[in-house]
């Protein structure tokens, strides 16, 4: 009984990067969400963001709308992705999720934009997003 349970077990975590829609182990699965909150009638916010694997292409986000992805992190710790904003004048490129790092690990992040910056938090509420970038 056992042995099949290992089995299964292993079966699991070798198949999981193949998942569709990434992780086997829901607990272990993250979702970066990026949101425009900039002032009606602004241009509208581009983004680019990639990983070492992945290149998830050039978006369009219009004011009040948002784009998302789920994945699930390489057991070897390293998944990272980044990405390329562009709002209004300005831009910026920063990490989005870094399993290195505590503060970028979570299993949601949250960037919004606002015309001073783009901001960040861990959950859906509006009062926990702090300035991440001016
Ligand atoms: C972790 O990420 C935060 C937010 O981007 C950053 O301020 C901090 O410097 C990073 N820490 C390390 C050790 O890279
Ligand atoms: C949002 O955060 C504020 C302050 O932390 C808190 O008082 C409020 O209950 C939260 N709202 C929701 C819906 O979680």
């Amino acid at each position: 009984m056992c042995k099949i349970y290992l089995a299964v077990l292993i079966l699991a975590i070798i198949s999981e990067p193949f998942a569709a829609h990434g992780c086997i182990f829901r607990r272990r699965a993250k979702r970066v969400h990026i949101v425009n909150l900039l002032p009606e009638n602004s241009q509208p916010l581009k983004l680019h963001c990639a990983s070492g694997d992945d290149d998830l292409g050039f978006h369009d986000i219009n004011v009040g709308e948002h784009y998302e992805w789920k994945f699930c992190p390489s057991f070897l710790g390293t998944t990272l992705f980044f990405c390329h904003f562009w709002w209004g004048p300005k831009e910026a490129t920063f990490d989005v999720y870094d399993h290195k790092n505590t503060t970028l690990r979570k299993h949601l992040n949250v960037f919004a934009a606002k015309s001073d910056g783009i901001y960040l938090a861990n959950d859906f509420n509006e009062s926990s997003l702090l300035k991440h970038v001016s």
